[in-house]
């Protein structure tokens, strides 16, 4: 045989196991629809994830009118034909990937993207997707607003767990954390608020643009952009972060006590559960009737009134529990709401209120029949729990029953190293499990099974 043919017949019977094992030659395929979230099958999207988002964004409260551009910088995990953004509602009136004209549809909230050339695992690439519409909000299982919600004098913009998608395109699951930068411009006399750090603000022919930055990475749905009229403080901390607090005129008597207990709320959470991730703090106080719920926005949680102190707590804990370790799966909800829930407890217990103790025997007194009792709290059954009393009121029993069996020490050990280990991360029930055993050295696999996973009420611990 010459050798240029046997080259040629080596080459071509090369195991098709070892062509896909080079990479190089694996076929491309498109990313999936989803992560793979049980309670949310088409929250997020796979074969690539998002570095850092770039949203230029012009909101009209007048006419409810949205003018979008999102410039998201991406890396590919497979090799790539096509691949999905999760968009819901809005006009998409362009779309390129590295500049060139990329083909799109949509289907439900996917907009599908097939880029002009195949894209190689790894490879970096920049999605430019303008749009352009009328944005508003997604209702829940559990029947609730969240996204884009207009309000009489702005837009009260939360994204939890779904709505991120309403005014961005995004990879909108929180195994997916990204920086951001957001450009805003609003009629002057209006106040837009993201994420992070404000970089600038400039008025010029009636329009005021806003220029904020989140370096830290952030899931998408704790992105915010509200606008409103505001009233606007800045100051930084001793401890050299940034607070920014915008708060509606109306709501600012009762807000204003709250809020000046920012600082040493941050403080206090600091000394138990490590320190304050984040460079930038803050409150958006807004009125937003059909709410009814606050969301521990990033660095600066929007409240749809004046918030209790309680709350202030609660959405300040969340920054190291929620926002800073991240779900890896909505089924395990209680690690958000479980802990900023029974940070206010111990908020009380410390600041000359009920202790922990009482809190857990003022629930605990409820009859098996209580909606306390009606799901186990690390497992809501559907997305349409996961906001449901269990995950909070029991998912904090939980902890004050860990508390109790491993004592204070081992305790606040455990919650400062579930911080610190998954600092800007995520984090999953069987990760918090072991390390609470870890740490304890002792073997807590009942006691989760019993609080967390078993249905009806418990026996007394
Ligand atoms: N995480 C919020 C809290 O701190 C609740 C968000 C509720 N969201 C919703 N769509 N119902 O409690
Ligand atoms: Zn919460």
């Amino acid at each position: 045989m010459p050798e240029a043919v046997r080259r040629t017949f080596v080459v071509a019977t090369v195991p098709v196991a070892l062509v896909a094992l080079l990479g190089a030659a694996a076929p491309p395929s498109a990313g999936s629809s989803g992560v793979g979230d049980p309670y949310f099958p088409l929250a997020g999207n796979g074969g690539y994830h998002v570095g850092h988002y770039g949203l230029t964004l012009r909101y009209d409260p007048g006419t409810g009118h949205l003018v979008g551009k999102a410039v998201i910088s991406a890396r590919a995990t497979q090799r790539l034909s096509r691949f999905d953004l999760d968009f819901n509602g809005l006009t998409v009136t362009g779309l390129t990937v590295d500049h060139a004209k990329a083909d799109f549809s949509r289907d439900g909230q996917e907009l599908v993207v097939t880029p002009r050339h195949v894209l190689r695992k790894g490879q970096r690439f920049d999605v430019t997707v303008t749009y352009k519409g009328t944005p508003g909000p997604v209702t829940d299982p559990d029947g609730s607003l969240d996204g884009w919600i207009p309000t009489d004098d702005g837009a009260f913009v939360a994204g939890e767990p779904q709505g991120a998608m309403t005014w961005f395109p995004a990879n909108n699951h929180p195994t997916d954390k990204s920086s951001y930068d957001f450009t805003i411009t609003v009629p002057k006399g209006h106040t837009a608020v993201a994420n992070g750090v404000l970089l600038g603000e400039r008025t010029a022919h009636g329009k005021t643009t806003f220029r904020w930055r989140q370096s830290e990475p952030m899931a998408a749905y704790l992105a915010t952009a509200t606008v409103g009229k505001f009233q606007v403080e800045q100051f930084t901390t001793r401890d050299g972060i940034k607070v920014y607090n915008a708060v509606d005129p109306r709501e600012a008597a009762d807000a204003a006590p709250v809020l000046k207990k920012l600082p040493s709320v941050l403080e206090w959470e600091s000394k138990l559960f490590g320190p304050y991730p984040y460079r930038a703090a803050g409150s958006i106080v807004d009125r937003a009737p059909n709410v009814g719920y606050a969301l521990e926005t990033q660095t600066r949680p929007v409240y749809d009134s004046a918030p209790s102190l309680s709350t202030l707590v609660h959405e300040s804990a969340h920054q190291w529990f929620g926002d800073s370790v991240s779900l890896t799966s909505w089924k395990d909800i209680w690690l958000n709401e479980g802990f900023a829930t029974y940070a206010e407890w111990l908020y009380d217990e410390q600041h000359g209120g009920d202790s922990a103790q009482q809190a857990f025997d003022a629930l605990y007194a409820r009859p098996a029949s209580d909606g306390l009792w009606e799901f186990p709290p690390g497992d809501p059954g559907s997305g349409a729990n996961i906001f449901g009393t269990p995950v909070y009121a029991r998912g904090a029993m939980t902890l004050h029953v860990l508390r109790k069996a491993v004592g204070d020490r081992a305790f606040f050990r455990i919650l400062r190293a579930w911080a610190a280990e998954h600092r800007n991360g995520n984090g999953t029930t069987a990760q918090f499990v072991r390390l609470a055993e870890r740490v304890s050295g002792k073997n807590l696999d009942d006691l989760f099974q019993i609080w967390l996973y078993t249905p009806g009420k418990p026996n007394k611990p």
